[in-house]
């Protein structure tokens, strides 16, 4: 772990969900935050002098939390005491007194909107600047229709989900401890609908924290759920627990495990560079380097080929990874089918208004499908079947 790993971790949980707030807005501002400090300085700050770190978490703490400007100079002063305390004091009363644009379309890292563009178009980086500046709506999976009827709040955009704009604590929330809920971006909750209803044995190959496995389980099938972490699947576990849904549970690693026989279904949930996440994890935008995307398809490969051979004849293989990177969902099923003769990709049916399946048949959502209603994370899925 490391020291602020460790920080965040000793905090009480007020402060610690504070600094995750602040970290948060910082990060889905970054480049006009840096723009809006040169603007105000005579000699370009360092990246990473403190200075520079200093305003940003005080100019996204006004824009995204509202703090009032006599707070923020409080609260950002003491941690420059010592240093540029005159500098930092200096560029932010300046900036203040000019007015701090609201930024509710910041851009993006300059090479993720490069990438992006070239993928799926401007308008789609113009959505992906929207949603990056407020965080989404929170999801909820429904393990069967009478849970989600009995459920007070939300609209639903499809079977057993409900969509809710403002919420305080989760556990808070009703029925919480019944377990007849859990909460999944309604994007991620599409590859387990693509699970063919008659197949009895499936197994979710990385399966860990579960969400994916619950609603496998809550559709009856017989689950097995595997993944490498066994701490993740502890809490696969947990939440197996509170939903009173059962699972067969592995830690393995899925590159050399071994079934004793095929399955009628397998699900994996690649690993990849969860760009799709960025409206709630603004983070993975500054990790996934195109050399992390690279390694993370050359997994999904190994990953895809080995799981092809637990499918049984007939079998269904159902692909999905978080990423809005082509080479994590098209190029991988692309190269899949190229090396993969006893596999056809399955058309997916409409399973969302709004999320149109691909001419090829796969699932791919985009920033700025679903955006009046709250959009949806960046997500692939596909269905393989294999020839009986
Ligand atoms: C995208 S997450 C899965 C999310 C999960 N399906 C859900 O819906 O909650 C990917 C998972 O793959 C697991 N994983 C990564 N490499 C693996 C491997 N070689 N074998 C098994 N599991 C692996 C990770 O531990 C992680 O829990």
């Amino acid at each position: 772990m490391d020291n602020a790993a460790q920080v965040a971790r000793d905090l009480p949980p007020a402060d610690a969900a504070l600094a995750s707030a602040i970290a948060g807005e910082t990060l889905r501002r970054l480049p006009d935050l840096d723009t809006m400090i040169d603007s105000a300085t005579r000699h370009r700050l360092p990246d990473d002098s403190k200075a520079r770190m200093v305003l940003r978490l005080a100019l996204a703490q006004k824009i995204g939390l509202g703090t009032p400007d006599h707070a923020l100079v409080a609260t950002a002063l003491p941690l420059v005491d010592g240093g540029p305390r005159r500098l930092v004091h200096g560029v932010l009363g300046t900036l203040l007194r000019k007015g701090v644009p609201a930024l509710d379309a910041p851009g993006l890292p300059e090479a993720v909107e490069e990438r992006w563009r070239a993928a799926w178009g401007e308008e789609a980086v113009q959505a992906a600047r929207r949603a990056i500046a407020y965080r989404p709506p929170l999801d909820l999976s429904f393990a069967d229709q009478a849970a989600e009827s009995e459920f007070p709040e939300g609209n639903s955009l499809a079977p057993l989900h409900r969509r809710l704009e403002a919420h305080g604590a989760i556990t808070m929330l009703p029925g919480f401890g019944d377990g007849r809920w859990w909460v999944q971006d309604l994007a991620a909750s599409l590859p387990a609908r693509l699970v063919p209803a008659s197949a009895n044995s499936v197994l979710d190959a990385c399966a860990a924290p579960g969400g994916k496995t619950m609603q496998l389980a809550a559709a009856g099938h017989e689950v097995t759920a595997l993944d490498r972490s066994e701490s993740r699947l502890a809490r696969l576990t947990d939440n197996l627990g509170r939903t009173g849904l059962r699972a067969k549970t592995v830690v393995a690693d899925a590159l050399d495990w071994m079934p004793e026989q095929p399955f009628d279904a397998v699900l994996l949930d690649a690993p990849c560079s969860a760009t799709g996440t960025f409206r709630r994890h603004p983070e993975v935008l500054y990790r996934a380097r195109p050399a992390i995307i690279e390694q993370g398809a050359d997994l999904q490969a190994r990953l895809l080929a080995r799981a092809a051979g637990w499918v049984r004849p007939g079998g269904s293989l159902v692909y999905a990874v978080c990423s809005l990177e082509p080479q994590e969902g098209e190029e991988r099923i692309e190269a899949f089918l190229g090396e993969q003769a006893d596999f056809h990709l399955e058309r997916a049916p409409l399973l969302v208004d709004g999320v149109t399946p691909h001419e090829r048949g796969w699932l791919r959502v985009l920033p700025g499908m679903l955006e009046s209603q709250g959009g949806l994370d960046g997500f692939f899925t596909a269905h393989l079947v294999r020839k009986a």
